[in-house]
């Protein structure tokens, strides 16, 4: 970081005398780095913690939402007299109702539709809501809603969607904005200079997102104040899509978020479901419960897009890249979303000649979301096949052809240094403890069970930074409370949040009192999404709790009558390096005693100038191939990460076992299977939607981290890991199969049906 820059922003405490004027990255640690249980993991097992789900208000009604039952029709009629004379039925909100003629802006600045659009542009547009007395009362008075459709015709298939008879999802054409394209140097002469070349095509199944906890908001009116309990991974995005969309000052808006069950992307931008519930809790004097049904979480919440990627390589014999050429089609749904796939590929590895093509399609299917590490996981089944089928052709290892090709600079605008840049280590230290070379060695030969092992790397694109600000406060008798705005999206914020406050001043992790995810009352921060809250709030965490340990430190040395600098601080004790009869309790501390408490204010610096930061990582797997059925067994699993300082060991393996899990169901099990005939999503549910279980993931995981602190990118040197854990999982699972038994599996997923069919083909041929 830019040790320049002012670190007090607020100017509060002027110098930090005795410690320097930044807190030194830490060298010794005695909380950081260990396995620290989450915080409310109490709360979470034994049913305790409230959920938006959980809350229930006096007076409460519950929320239902009709849904356009087609893949593309216009609302010519809605009859909703006979639904409003059900029992139990106080409200009926379509977008005739008062109030709800409005555009739709999800996230700031972007718009898309109306919150009602009697174009239905994909099965799950929403018609109509009711609110009744009880869940059941108004799921039921749906049913008296009368609608009149014209059904039109639809598109589901993003290649077909770019034919010029394709049914137009919107007025202008079927692409979303410009196709993107990336250039660097010039792909035709580095084909030229390659000795060898692949080209493939390779496809990736949309994904739905199926956190366990559905979505749902709680909406409740005092006079012009509106609070809303929602599943969210930003209480601040939604506080201001909300205010936006009631036209109210941000100010009157309070949105608290303090469990959530899961958002993986799709809890990142407000849903219609929470306006909704502030529009009929108005209407009808009472407070709003709605949540969706598990299918309405399947067609509306967000995916992650399919997409075909066309990608072509050159090198030279000695492994060396000479050419990257990659084109990708997706698809964003029924509303604008960008489905790239190519910047892994642009940046991953080292590569003078580069062109990236990123086409997006518009089709009558539920609108794609942020996923974990939106378009990478698509991009590496591509890339990393890709390079493992040139390490086949070049006869080469494929950990040291990627090794031969690290970049050692962000390849854009003549080359920008990373902070940091661990994917070397990933490889050789992965390698290692995976045992690579002795398994890539073993006989392969003979058997129906084929073993093979696979390797792929990755990066992720984004790291966080400001704005963050945090609070910590030290009270008299030692304890502490923590406020910060960030959600805890079951990632274990919370956790690491109090063991770097427990680290700077010594108290107990469990001491700590925090209070998070409250517009009302917490500081600001971003939305958890983006692998980016611990880096972007960590080092604002750890300035509070600095921030308070310097006071302290004032305090005592007036108290002893030391020069502060020959202060030390452990355990919540104070002493003298000089003297070892000085030392002061923080407890006894006087001027706390008369002030009560200590204050410390703590911000995100800015991050580094010209340089940049990306969290690196390598997934290594071995898989065991029946030839006779075409099932896969995972058998191992090992994901060596770099992202920078580890906080907590144990979430951080947990996000490494979890992003592995969640890469097994791209790139095996799961698939958003749309009907040809009637455009409709056929499993929109936990039965036939197949999300991993225990019998799908592989029987061992081991997580490596590259634990080394990025100094250089913050002040606790972290980087993100929830996403980049999940990016390369399906394509080493694709390049170990292909190591058993020689097919390149091109489409996700790699299931049985697909891969038993692919074997067969491969014995006609031999
Ligand atoms: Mo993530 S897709 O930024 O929650």
């Amino acid at each position: 970081m830019d040790q320049e820059s002012p670190y007090w922003i607020d100017g509060s405490v002027p110098e930090t005398p005795g410690t320097g004027e930044y807190p030194d990255p830490w060298k010794k640690t005695e909380i950081i780095g260990t396995r620290v249980p989450r915080v409310d993991a109490y709360e979470r097992v034994s049913g305790t913690a409230v959920y938006p789900h959980d809350v229930s208000l006096p007076e409460m009604l519950h929320g239902a939402i009709l849904r356009c039952p087609h893949a593309h029709a216009t609302v010519l009629k809605i009859e909703t007299s006979k639904a409003e004379k059900m029992p139990g039925v106080r409200a009926v909100l379509t977008g005739n109702s008062p109030g709800a003629d409005m555009p739709w802006y999800p996230r700031r600045g972007t718009f898309y539709g109306r919150l009602f659009d009697t174009n239905c542009r994909y099965e799950g547009e929403e018609v109509a809501v009711v609110a009744a007395e009880t869940p059941l009362q108004a799921f039921d008075a749906l049913r008296a809603i009368e609608v009149e459709y014209e059904v039109l015709p639809f598109v589901i298939d993003d290649e077909a969607a770019l034919e010029p008879s394709a049914p137009a999802v919107h007025e202008g054409g079927n692409v979303v904005g410009e196709p993107r394209v990336r250039e660097r140097g010039d792909v035709e002469t580095g084909f030229a200079e390659a000795d060898v070349v692949v080209e493939r095509t390779y496809r990736t199944k949309c994904e739905i997102h199926a956190p366990m906890e559905p979505h749902g908001s709680v909406a409740r009116w005092e006079g012009n104040k509106l609070t809303i309990w929602d599943t969210t991974q930003g209480v601040f995005s939604v506080q201001e899509a909300v205010a936006r969309a009631m036209g109210l000052p941000l100010a009157n808006v309070r949105v608290i978020g303090h469990y959530m069950g899961g958002g993986f992307g799709s809890k990142l931008e407000v849903g219609k479901y929470t306006v909704y519930a502030a529009l009929m809790a108005k209407m009808t004097g009472r407070p709003v419960k709605i949540f969706l049904p598990r299918e309405d979480c399947f067609l509306a919440t967000g995916n992650r897009p399919g997409n075909t990627m066309t990608v072509k390589i050159g090198a030279k014999n000695d492994g060396t890249l000479t050419a990257i050429d990659y084109r990708s089609l997706g698809s964003s749904g029924a509303y604008a979303y960008g489905a790239d796939s190519s910047t892994l590929a642009a940046y991953l590895y080292t590569c003078p000649n580069l062109r990236t093509e990123d086409t997006t399609v518009y089709i009558n299917a539920g609108k794609a979301r942020p996923m974990r590490a939106p378009g990478f996981p698509q991009g590496a089944w591509a890339l990393e096949q890709a390079m493992d089928e040139l390490a086949q052709k070049l006869g080469a290892d494929p950990v040291e052809l990627r090794l031969k090709n690290i970049a050692g600079v962000f390849q854009t605008d003549g080359g920008i240094p990373f902070t940091s840049n661990q994917l070397a280590e990933c490889l050789r230290k992965g390698a290692m403890e995976f045992g690579w070379s002795e398994m890539r060695a073993r006989d392969k030969t003979g058997g129906h069970l084929r073993r093979g092992v696979g390797v792929a790397a990755c990066f992720w694109g984004y790291a966080g930074g400001p704005p963050s600000t945090v609070i910590v406060k030290l009270y008299s008798d030692g304890s502490v409370n923590l406020n910060m705005g960030a959600s805890d999206i079951g990632t274990g914020t919370k956790t690491w949040a109090a063991m770097i406050v427990a680290e700077e001043l010594g108290v107990a992790v469990n001491a700590i009192q925090i209070e998070y995810a409250d517009t009302a009352t917490t500081q600001y921060a971003t939305s958890s999404g983006g692998s980016k809250t611990v880096p972007s709030d960590s080092p604002a965490v750890r300035a509070a709790a600095y921030a308070v340990k310097v006071q302290l430190m004032r305090m005592a040395a007036e108290q002893l009558k030391v020069d502060v600098s020959d202060l030390e601080f452990r355990d919540l004790t104070i002493s003298s390096r000089s003297d070892e009869e000085k030392k002061v309790a923080v407890t006894a501390l006087e001027k706390l005693d008369r002030q009560g408490v200590v204050i410390g204010t703590g911000y995100r610096d800015p991050n580094p100038e010209d340089m940049v930061t990306f969290p690196f990582g390598a997934q290594f797997c071995e898989v065991e191939v029946n030839t006779r059925t075409g099932e896969v067994r995972l058998l191992r699993f090992l994901g060596a990460h770099d992202s920078g300082r580890v906080l907590n060991r144990l979430t951080y393996d947990n996000q490494v076992f979890g992003g592995i899990v969640m890469g097994v169901g791209l790139g095996m099990t799961e698939e958003r299977v749309l009907d040809p005939q009637t455009g409709k999503m056929v499993n929109a549910n936990f039965h036939d939607y197949m999300i991993p279980t225990m019998k799908d993931v592989a029987i061992e995981h081991t997580c490596v981290p590259i634990d080394i602190p990025d100094n250089e990118f913050n002040t606790t040197g972290t980087k993100g890991l929830g996403e980049p854990a999940t990016i390369p999982t399906a394509a080493a699972i694709a390049n170990a199969v292909c190591d058993a038994i020689g097919i390149r599996v091109t489409d996700t997923p790699l299931n049985p049906i697909q891969l038993a069919r692919l074997i067969a083909e491969q014995q006609k041929e031999a």
